[in-house]
């Protein structure tokens, strides 16, 4: 059988499930978990981690949706967060969004055909004053343009492709 939830992580997320007084309150960290190990949360591994929580795939499933910091299908290489809630929006976040797509030739949500880019339109980051903004994993970039933005976006991929050059 294949297992989306590995040895290591089943272990990490059973630790979790000891820590809270109700399962539910251990399935944030469980979902960032599996989505650091595949970029996403496949119908799969909520599967696999309803066995480990004895909670009903529907319950996983409500939480899973409700917030957009989990993927529920693949992303590219990088995802691309980019804020077009008011202050994002009024200094140029939608547009922004827009051109990086145009860049990559991809739309919103979908993987660029070189597998760099996943574009999310995304609500407030809570980074307002430094508008516009984007995040791409876990590293916020402030007060882009949409020359900045490419640039930053052409530093990270070319890092990664470094990085994975030497695996
Ligand atoms: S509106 Fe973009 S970070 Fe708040």
């Amino acid at each position: 059988m294949n297992e989306y939830i590995p040895q290591a992580d089943k272990e990490f997320i059973l630790k979790e499930l000891k820590r809270y007084e109700t399962p539910i309150s251990a399935l944030i960290p469980s979902l960032f978990c599996i989505q650091k190990r595949h970029g996403w949360v496949p119908a799969e591994a909520v599967k696999e981690l309803s066995l480990l929580s004895d909670l009903p795939e529907s319950r996983i499933n409500e939480v899973l949706n409700f917030y957009t910091m989990f993927n529920k299908k693949p992303v590219g290489q990088l995802h691309v967060q980019v804020c077009c809630n008011v202050s994002c929006a009024m200094n140029g976040g939608r547009e922004l969004a827009k051109h990086i797509c145009e860049t990559y030739k991809v739309g919103f949500e979908q993987v660029s055909p070189c597998g760099t880019v996943t574009v999310s339109p995304v609500e407030c980051l809570g980074a307002c004053d430094k508008a516009p903004m984007m995040q791409v994993g876990q590293a916020y970039y402030e007060d882009l343009t949409n020359e900045s933005a490419l640039e930053v976006l052409e530093k990270l991929a070319f890092e990664k492709a470094k990085v994975s050059a030497h695996v």
